[in-house]
């Protein structure tokens, strides 16, 4: 059986991390979206505010689970028994910090391979920077992010 787990930062989820979302998990048997924990960062969300946005979006899919995890990502897939490593390629930009880092990966943990699944057409614009940084000015994010979360982008930068 295959599972899989979709790590990122997810601050905040857009539009195109809910197209790979769904993808995934009609691909992969069991699908784990899993929070980074990063304090070296600093997100805009919480780890809790990230889960549960996910948890929000995720609800109906029922292959689905949304988790988060701290240090390195080899660790957590090991202990959690995960094959695949799911990560979205928007374009030519994003391949050599993804190469580098299924590459490392693999080295550091031969016991799961990173898929890359192209994001749709429609998404390959968007990052939860660019959402961020439109929201603080005011900008309508609505094409980017479901209501609910351009809310809670909003009330953060009120
Ligand atoms: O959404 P992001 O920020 O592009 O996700 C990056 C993420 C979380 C997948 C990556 O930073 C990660 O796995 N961090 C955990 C620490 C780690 O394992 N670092 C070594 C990677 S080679």
């Amino acid at each position: 059986m295959n599972s899989a787990v979709y790590p990122g930062s997810f601050d905040p989820v857009t539009y195109g991390h809910i197209d790979i979302i769904k993808r995934a998990a009609s691909i992969y048997d069991r699908l784990t979206v899993s929070v980074l924990n990063n304090n070296t960062k600093s997100p805009l969300f919480s780890t809790d505010e990230r889960v549960k946005m996910l948890k929000d979006i995720c609800r109906g899919l029922d292959n689905v689970k949304v988790d988060s995890f701290s240090g390195l990502l080899v660790d957590y897939v090991k202990n959690n028994d995960f094959n695949v490593v799911v990560r979205g390629l928007r374009a030519i930009t994003d391949f050599e910090y993804e190469l580098q880092m299924a590459q490392t990966n693999r080295k550091l943990y031969p016991g799961a391979d990173t898929v890359f699944l192209t994001t749709s057409l429609e998404y390959a614009y968007l990052s939860s920077t660019t959402v961020k940084e439109v929201a603080y000015f005011g900008g309508d994010i609505s094409q980017f992010v479901p209501e609910e979360i351009a809310k809670l982008i909003y009330d953060k930068f009120r």
